[in-house]
């Protein structure tokens, strides 16, 4: 059977890895880029690396921002689709080195379309858009149609990489934007707020006397599951047009809503008393101050609530997310993800 070939950057994160896998079940032959690390990055692709699936998965050295390399590898690999997923994803990150994050997920996604053209490899192109281009705008909920208003340094270095993508579409390669909002998983990286959560609540209920450091606990998001995300990412590239398609769950919780979850459901109930840098969240049943207000943690501006309408993507490519945000705590708390 001929497989199919497909070239994931960004392998190694969250999403990378989950699509990886996806392919993998679907026969195709993955190859991805990681980085060179002085420690170890691979952890999201252990159970790749421990099965069968093995022999069809290739790793290569790489960097987005090296665009050299990727001409190397992709005129090696001639993918029939490429999934850019690799980015510098941390938002508040992104304040701090506003350069580094351009030259990561704007410059690299030019690299590596560059790549594609100029190698005249006939691929079908994903690029890893963000619900973060909508910002402040005032909508309610947001979609295809809702104007972009981005308000850091990410969401501008992704407007850039969306405008881009579109560019290339107009050139006549098939080339498409999915606009993601948050979607978690027990693969989300350490430092954003729903694992920083869950990983110090867990470590609260077995006996830790941390208290867990929170910035703004009233920013809404519209958060879903990434395992099963992934795969509206190859149905986008299966279409016979390229579409830019919102990709949400089409329900907001705060950031507050989230902490009273996930403390609720390891038996630690939450009371919440003062205002501003002063609220702290305490444990009803002892009293033992829970959660406190960190201003690091505050943004120089922030994304105050997301909300997305997906009814083009239900359309277009069936998309019909079943994962709840309950569902996605216990898949979090547990460490275990489930199948979709
Ligand atoms: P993630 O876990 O942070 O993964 C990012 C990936 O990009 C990692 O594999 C990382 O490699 C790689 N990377 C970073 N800089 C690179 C570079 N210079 N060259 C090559 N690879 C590089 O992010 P994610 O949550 O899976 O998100 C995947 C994509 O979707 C990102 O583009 C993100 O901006 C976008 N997105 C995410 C969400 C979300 O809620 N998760 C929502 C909308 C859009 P290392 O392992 O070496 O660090
Ligand atoms: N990370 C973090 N840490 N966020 C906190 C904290 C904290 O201690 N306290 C409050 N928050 C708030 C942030 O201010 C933000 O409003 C919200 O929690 C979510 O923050 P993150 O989990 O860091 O995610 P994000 O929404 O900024 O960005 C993620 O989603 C985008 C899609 O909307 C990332 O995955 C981006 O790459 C992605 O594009």
């Amino acid at each position: 059977m001929k497989h199919k070939i497909a070239f994931i950057t960004g392998v190694t994160g969250q999403d990378g890895s989950y699509l990886a896998e996806f392919l993998l079940n679907k026969n195709y032959i993955v190859h991805g880029i990681r980085r060179i690390n002085s420690n170890n990055n691979l952890n999201n692709l252990k159970k790749i690396l421990n099965s069968k699936k093995r022999n069809r998965f290739k790793l290569h050295y790489g960097d987005i921002t090296d665009s050299t390399n990727l001409h190397k590898i992709l005129s090696k690999v001639r993918p029939q689709e490429v999934y850019n997923l690799a980015a510098q994803s941390h938002v508040h990150v992104s304040f701090q080195i506003p350069e580094y994050t351009h030259n990561v997920n704007a410059f690299g996604c030019l690299k590596l379309l560059e790549a594609i053209k100029n190698l005249k490899i006939n691929c079908k192109f994903y690029q890893a858009s963000t619900s973060e281009l909508f910002g402040n705008n005032g909508n309610k909920f947001q979609s295809e149609k809702t104007p972009f208003t981005p308000i850091s340094p990410y969401s501008i270095s992704k407007l850039y990489a969306f405008n881009l993508v579109n560019y290339y579409k107009h050139q006549g390669m098939f080339a498409c934007n999915g606009i993601l909002f948050n979607h978690e998983s027990p693969r989300r990286g350490d430092s954003f707020v729903t694992q920083k959560i869950i990983n110090a609540a867990l470590r609260i209920k077995n006996k830790s006397n941390e208290t867990l450091k929170l910035g703004n606990l009233y920013a809404k998001r519209d958060w879903g599951y990434a395992k099963e995300y992934v795969i509206y990412m190859w149905k986008m590239l299966q279409l016979k047009k390229p579409e830019n398609l919102v990709i949400a769950n089409g329900k907001t919780y705060s950031v507050k809503e989230f902490v009273n979850k996930v403390f609720l459901k390891l038996d630690m109930p939450i009371k919440w008393q003062g205002k501003g840098i002063k609220e702290i969240g305490i444990n009803k049943l002892n009293n033992k101050i829970l959660v406190k207000i960190d201003p690091y943690y505050f943004r120089k501006i922030e994304l105050n609530n997301l909300y997305g309408d997906a009814s083009k993507a239900k359309k277009l490519i069936e998309f019909n997310p079943k994962v709840s945000l309950d569902q996605l705590i216990d898949i979090m708390i547990e460490k275990k993800d489930i199948d979709i």
